[in-house]
């Protein structure tokens, strides 16, 4: 005989005055092949079509089905439920703003953290629609294409303790984009540029190390070598501004 489930589900309507943040708990029997997504439109059709959460892909490519499982953020179309304890708790994710029970709008932070790392290629280049593609080198090529990855599911920035007690932190994900067009030889910004975007508390500098956001990245993403780099990367850029500027004072 199959397991029953209980799910300990997140329930609040910001747009709903007459709505209070509380736990809503639900039992079903859990199916072969169950995933959490499965689950949650089960929940949704037969038990209260109220439930908000958002999904579009079911194959962990959209990023829009992240929330927090048993703690732990993760996508629901890819958990399953056979992986899991006879009790689930969902949550949304936190830092970003809730649209109702389990639906957060990444949206709205992922354009503001990409404004500010400006995160498209600079370049004083002309474009030529009728010039041939320029060749880059396969093996850069493949070392960008690894970073851009991310489906920007936002799960590095819900495990985040710098992004949950600052909300201008860029996070994992806005310093993994930037280290994409560090490596990319179009864009032409120099470090100085580079560190004047990052190279601060809100950037890299605010990154306490602790590597959550590797932990829990559906794609894994390879997080921790990026902060890595690119701490490195601005603490020399950083040296490289002072130190002229300490060599010319008078002492
Ligand atoms: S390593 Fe840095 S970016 Fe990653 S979770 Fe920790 S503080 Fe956040
Ligand atoms: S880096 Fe990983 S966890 Fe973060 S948004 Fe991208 S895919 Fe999701
Ligand atoms: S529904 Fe697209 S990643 Fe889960």
């Amino acid at each position: 005989m199959g397991r029953t489930l209980t799910f300990n589900i997140f329930r609040y309507n910001p747009s709903d005055p007459a709505s209070a943040p509380h736990m809503d708990k639900f039992t079903l029997d859990e199916t072969e092949r169950m995933t959490l997504f499965i689950a949650l439109n089960r929940i949704r059709e037969e038990l209260d079509p109220t439930l908000m959460f958002d999904f579009c892909c079911r194959a962990g490519i959209c990023g829009a089905c992240a929330m927090v499982i048993n703690g732990r953020p993760g996508l629901a179309c890819h958990t399953k439920t056979k992986e899991m304890p006879d009790e689930i708790t969902l949550m949304p994710l936190p830092v970003f703003k809730l649209v109702g029970d389990l639906s957060v709008d990444t949206g709205v932070w992922f354009r503001t953290m990409y404004q500010k790392i400006e995160s498209w290629v600079h370049t004083d280049k002309k474009f030529d629609p009728t010039a041939q593609e320029e060749r880059m080198d396969n093996g850069l090529a493949e070392q960008i294409y690894e970073l851009d990855r991310c489906i920007e599911c936002g799960c590095c920035v819900g495990a985040c303790g710098t992004a949950l007690m600052r909300e201008d932190f860029l996070g994992a994900v806005a310093l993994n984009r930037l280290a994409r067009f560090i490596l990319d030889p179009r864009d032409q910004r120099t470090e100085k540029d580079y560190f004047d975007v990052v190279g601060t508390d809100e950037g890299i500098f605010g990154c306490m190390g602790l590597l959550a956001c590797e932990d829990v990245c559906p794609k894994q993403i390879p997080l921790q070598e990026q902060l890595g780099k690119l701490r490195r990367k601005m603490a020399l850029a950083a040296v490289k501004n002072i130190l002229p500027k300490f060599l010319k004072k008078d002492f």
